[in-house]
């Protein structure tokens, strides 16, 4: 149904804009779309990139875009590493990775999104300054995370902004997606926030 729109808007990593605009947002895992829907609207000087295979999640995204008129919005429907490495460094100025699926079988832990080399190759790709937001609400994955993020080369990289004991930030920053509304009614996500060094 809206094969044009996405054609119109997808993002190749072999034929990238020669130029990037001064705020790029990239998020990990967009889901719904909910966040880089909002992010797009809120911003909407930044270039918005949303990753994300799942197409039911695409499909929802592009009816938002469509219905909103929100013109910011690429999307690479497929794993944010291969759109990372092919991106020139330090473009992005604001990432996010809400509510990754936490793979709890401990055999499936080196599927888990959030690992060391994605931190640091995205890394990378971000802006001196540029924040990073990792929100879960799934006890050892946040465990795993903290770990990550107590490592020395994490430290060289990246300085806390947001710890656990901060609230979670506002709705205006960062909407309540799908995911999180079904994690509440068990238990709240924890908001974790980085600047890149
Ligand atoms: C649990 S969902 C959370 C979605 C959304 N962030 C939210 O909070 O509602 C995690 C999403 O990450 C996507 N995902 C997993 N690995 C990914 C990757 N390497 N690149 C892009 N998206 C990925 C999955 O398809 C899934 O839709």
């Amino acid at each position: 149904m809206y094969e044009t729109l996405f054609k119109a808007i997808e993002i190749d990593p072999l034929n990238l804009p020669t130029k990037f605009p001064n705020e790029v947002i990239f998020e990990i895992g967009f889901g719904g779309g909910e966040n880089i829907a909002h992010q797009a609207q809120k911003h909407p000087n930044a270039l918005c990139i949303g990753c994300e295979p799942f197409v039911n999640g695409i499909a929802s995204l592009l009816n938002k875009i469509d219905e909103e008129s929100i013109q910011n919005i690429r999307i690479f429907a497929d794993d944010a590493n291969i759109l990372l490495k092919a991106l020139p460094d330090h473009v992005i100025t604001k990432g996010f990775i809400l509510f990754p699926d936490p793979w709890p079988k401990k055999r499936h832990h080196k599927r888990r999104v959030v690992c060391l080399e994605n931190l640091l190759q995205l890394h990378k790709k971000m802006a001196k300054n540029a924040e990073l937001v990792i929100a879960t609400d799934h006890p050892t994955y946040l465990e795993w995370i903290l770990d990550i993020t107590a490592q020395a080369m994490f430290k060289d990289h990246f300085q806390a902004v947001n710890t656990l004991e901060c609230p979670r930030p506002s709705e205006d920053d960062i909407p309540v997606t799908r995911y999180e509304k079904k994690a509440l009614e068990n238990r709240p996500g924890a908001f974790l926030i980085f600047k890149a060094i």
